[in-house]
């Protein structure tokens, strides 16, 4: 259910925000979870937790700045996946669906908010 996962796992136009820093860490999480999905090492999931954990930041960071109301719903979801992440063994469709099903899903409802 929810939105189509892209195969190869690569970000596209369709996941574009408009807002430039968050569209590059965007794709940052699409390679982190690609290589992931490669090589499962711990190297890996190390630099997919550090992009992961830039970006909720930044993000939320901007919903800050801007007052932006669904911040905290938003920030609760952002620390359930770093959860995720942090127990290792990462499912990697769930990371996948994850990743697409909240930028589409969630983060679009801040688009021109922020
Ligand atoms: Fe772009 Fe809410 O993560």
């Amino acid at each position: 259910m929810g939105f189509p996962v892209p195969e190869p796992f690569c970000w596209d136009v369709s996941f574009r925000t408009f807002y430039t820093m968050v569209d590059d860490q965007h794709k940052c999480l699409f390679n982190g979870i690609f290589n992931l999905a490669k090589d499962s090492s711990d190297d890996s999931l190390n630099e997919l937790q550090r992009v992961v954990g830039q970006h909720f930041l930044d993000e939320q960071r901007l919903m800050d700045t801007s007052q932006y109301a669904g911040k905290a719903a938003h920030q609760k979801l952002h620390d359930d996946f770093i959860a995720v992440l942090a127990k290792g063994n990462v499912d990697i469709d769930y990371a996948k669906n994850w990743v697409v099903n909240h930028i589409k899903g969630v983060d679009f409802g801040y688009k021109g908010c922020l």
